[in-house]
């Protein structure tokens, strides 16, 4: 029976929506009506396809230790486990909301966008979740089911370990109480080489060792189960500091003992490494703003030299134009004086002439006369 939208359980809680699924359970956003607070219930129904009776008290024996664990831890990267309730056959898990969704879902948009992480963002998330490791490490209990389903993302975008149910824990273990016949149990693909071996109580390196693949798997989008012993990170895609590619190594060792040994040893690690390489890159930053700077200002210099040889040029030709128009004007005025002695010239020719005809004339006709 699948819970609806408004649906009120227990008078405690209201249903806001279907959020996930998991192999036997469904995740839902729902409100603790009395805090008006937001919650994840992970439901499991009794009669779950595949769920026998022996596997629905399996289940029950966990939901009680994540309690019994989880009222325990109050960290910022573990989900906070509130309580376990009963809704008729359901078994429910009430349980800090996760806002900003998991990595599995992270992981499957950059693969389909064929996208792997930054590498600054994957370690920044490795980091996270090994801190929450180390918390769980620093009370004896070793995860066993660390996932890209069980890393889940507050509003922050700070990562969380959830889904502590598998967990292996002195005192509290649940393997003398479930009823299912593997060693340890946990899901294939994220599983160190010890867990997949019957009868090892195991070290907290296991967890190291599934982050490792988590890590892996955010830089490549490959699965390390698939890809030959002892290959490096820097096999696989290029522009890996060489730190982080030891790194990886290191976490993805065979053998537990070479591996760091707790979540905390781990997170110490890997965060030295994300501040090397945020530091690089603020350097580098720093170094290519310099050299735009450098860049501008020889740009600039140029455009000024530029600017000053148009206005060189504009003066000149300034010059040049005044000239050419003096002289324009000077040839003008020569013209005009040229022009008036010309005329000046006809002038005084033609009165001179009258005056010598006007001479001339009486005398020759007197002397006819005569
Ligand atoms: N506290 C939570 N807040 C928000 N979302 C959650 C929370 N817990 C689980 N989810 C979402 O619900 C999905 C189903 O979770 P669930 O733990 O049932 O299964 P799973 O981890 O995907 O797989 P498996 O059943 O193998 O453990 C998760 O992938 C996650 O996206
Ligand atoms: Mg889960």
């Amino acid at each position: 029976m699948t819970y609806q939208p408004g649906e009120i359980l227990l008078d405690k809680y209201r249903i806001e929506a279907l959020i996930g699924r998991g192999a036997f359970a469904e995740v839902y956003r729902a409100t603790i009506i009395k805090q008006s607070k937001p919650c994840a219930l992970k439901v499991l129904h009794k009669d779950a396809p595949g769920l026998g009776n022996k596997l629905f008290e399996d289940f029950v024996q966990r939901f009680k230790l994540e309690v019994e664990l989880g009222a325990r831890i109050d960290h910022p990267n573990v989900v906070q486990v509130f309580g376990v309730e009963h809704h008729g056959d359901n078994l429910i898990l009430v349980m800090e909301y996760a806002s900003g969704g998991s990595l599995a879902e992270r992981i499957k948009e950059h693969r389909e966008s064929r996208k792997y992480f930054e590498i600054e963002d994957a370690l920044k998330i490795a980091v996270d979740v090994a801190t929450g490791l180390g918390e769980l490490h620093s009370r004896d209990a070793v995860h066993r089911d660390l996932k890209p389903s069980n890393i889940l993302f507050d509003d922050m975008g700070c990562a969380m370990i959830a889904d502590f149910g598998l967990v292996q824990v002195r005192g509290l273990s649940m393997r003398s109480q479930i009823s299912q016949p593997i060693a340890h149990p946990g899901t294939p693909g994220y599983m160190s080489p010890e867990q997949e071996n019957i009868g090892n109580y195991l070290r907290p390196s296991s967890d190291v060792y599934t982050l490792g693949l988590v890590l892996f798997e955010m830089l490549t989008g490959r699965d390390y189960n698939y890809i030959e012993p002892g290959t490096k990170l820097s096999d696989v895609i290029d522009n890996v500091p060489s730190g982080l590619d030891k790194l990886i190594t290191k976490l993805l060792a065979e053998k537990s003992e070479n591996r760091p040994w707790n979540g905390k040893t781990a997170a110490s690690m890997l965060e030295r490494e994300l501040s090397r390489i945020r530091n690089e890159r603020e350097k580098r930053v720093k170094r290519e703003l310099k050299e735009a700077e450098k860049r501008d200002r020889k740009k600039e210099k140029a455009k000024e030299h530029e600017r000053l040889k148009a206005k060189r040029q504009a003066k000149r030709a300034y010059i040049w134009s005044r000239i050419k128009e003096t002289l324009s004007q000077i040839s003008r005025r020569t013209r005009i004086i040229t022009g008036g002695l010309i005329i000046g010239g006809i002038v005084i020719a033609s009165l001179l002439l009258s005056v010598v005809h006007q001479d001339i004339v009486p005398k020759s006709r007197t002397l006819t006369t005569e």
